[in-house]
């Protein structure tokens, strides 16, 4: 009897677990088709523009005749993102096996309703939980974040900036890549040829297209969204902004813990890391610093700036295309920024810099993070938490005993 009913658990917790995977790789499916998504969702954006001026009496079109030539502006502005998209989804290496079969999640929510619940233990996974993929009150779900369990189970995930492949650009080496000549002819955004026809690297088994997911526009705009927050953390344009977040702490760090010893540098956790530039800057000034950080969206736009740059101002985004607001004039929409303004690889990082995949609460519960740091850096991170006071907890608890808790 005791055999069965150990049996039993034994098969609810293996369910569990290939539940929780399959809900990962379904959520990481859907991130990836939401940057996939993202030509195809700003060239139907512009179409319905060219609607809307189609409509309009002839007198009005020739008052806007700049129109039109407005319109095609942006899809090479749209085509030019993407291609930078795309060549960072192509870097990204998912942490799982995104061929695996992903309908378990719907079988499972079925018997999950027909039972009532299969699980005995927690259901966190399965719930919604409302999570800012980019501080700005997206909600989206937990199942969008990295896996806590595989961080918790084995050491955090940790994405080494010191572990960078080098880019694989084909024949088309960096320095060749010219303006205009990524340009795809057959309206295919993610074209693999480019620079007159040369393949300039093979596109990974879990980027075809079979793989993707239909995914609603708000997916969609997250991707803007990041691509608006590269400016803020990668560009010189964004200079300004980090000095008003970033330098105060650079500052405090810096008064906290003057005499920093090159043989034995202070470490420091920055939580909810974003794209990860004040983990970088920290770690520029001395620190061994791990940035700590939970949304995909992040994760593969950071990973790619961090590990696979090779050059400053390697790539040129346009992301103010997609508003019309707070624009003075068309040209400010369409400036060009260069990122990344400095080149992570070569910008004088303290050994042991560190991007950890994971739920900071999940990751940082650990027993083995008690004590473990000299200083915890947070900016924009402590309203994200459901419960602060757990936050705080965490905080206090994974400090060594007289470091800093400002
Ligand atoms: C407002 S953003 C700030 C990002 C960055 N610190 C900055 O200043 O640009 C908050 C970040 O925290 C991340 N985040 C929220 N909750 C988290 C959690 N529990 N574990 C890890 N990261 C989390 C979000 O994905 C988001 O990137």
């Amino acid at each position: 009897m005791a055999k069965t009913t150990q049996n039993n658990v034994d098969e609810d917790e293996l369910r569990r677990m290939k539940l929780e995977v399959a809900l990962e790789v379904k959520s990481l499916r859907r991130i990836i088709s939401a940057y996939l998504n993202y030509p195809e969702a700003a060239e139907e954006d512009v179409r319905r523009n060219e609607r809307s001026f189609q409509k309009l009496p002839q007198a009005h079109k020739e008052l806007l005749s700049h129109l039109p030539s407005k319109f095609q502006k942006l899809r090479w502005c749209i085509l030019k993102n993407s291609f930078f998209i795309f060549e960072m989804l192509k870097a990204f290496e998912p942490p799982l096996d995104m061929s695996q079969d992903i309908d378990l999640c719907e079988k499972e929510c079925q018997r999950n309703v027909q039972n009532n619940s299969v699980f005995t233990g927690e259901t966190t996974l399965g719930s919604c939980r409302l999570l800012s993929a980019d501080g700005r009150g997206v909600s989206h779900c937990i199942a969008d974040a990295v896996n806590p369990v595989n961080v918790i189970h084995n050491a955090p995930k940790e994405m080494s900036l010191h572990q960078y492949d080098v880019l694989n650009v084909g024949s088309c080496s960096v320095g060749e890549r010219k303006e205009n000549e990524f340009c795809p002819t057959d309206g295919s955004a993610f074209s693999s040829t480019c620079c007159n026809g040369n393949v300039i690297s093979s596109t990974p088994d879990w980027l075809d297209p079979s793989l993707q997911l239909h995914v609603p526009l708000v997916d969609v705009d997250k991707v803007r969204c990041i691509i608006r927050n590269i400016v803020r953390d990668w560009a010189a344009e964004g200079e300004k902004e980090r000095d008003q977040c970033y330098k105060p702490i650079l500052e405090a760090l810096h008064n906290l813990f003057p005499h920093r010893n090159e043989e034995s540098p202070p470490c420091c956790l920055v939580p909810g890391a974003g794209l990860g530039r004040l983990a970088l800057e920290i770690s520029r000034i001395g620190f061994i610093c791990q940035g700590n950080e939970f949304s995909y969206y992040m994760m593969i736009c950071s990973s790619f700036i961090l590990n696979h740059t090779q050059t400053s101002e390697e790539w040129t985004i346009y992301p103010w295309i997609h508003s019309n607001s707070n624009s003075l004039s068309d040209s400010d929409q369409f400036r060009p920024i260069s990122i990344p303004d400095v080149h992570p690889a070569s910008a004088g990082t303290t050994e042991g810099f560190s991007m950890c995949g994971g739920d900071f609460v999940e990751v940082y519960s650990d027993p083995s993070q008690i004590g473990a740091w000299d200083s915890v850096v947070t900016c924009f991170f402590l309203d994200t938490a459901h419960n602060i006071v757990e936050y705080i907890e965490i905080i206090s608890r994974i400090l060594k005993e007289g470091a800093v808790r400002r």
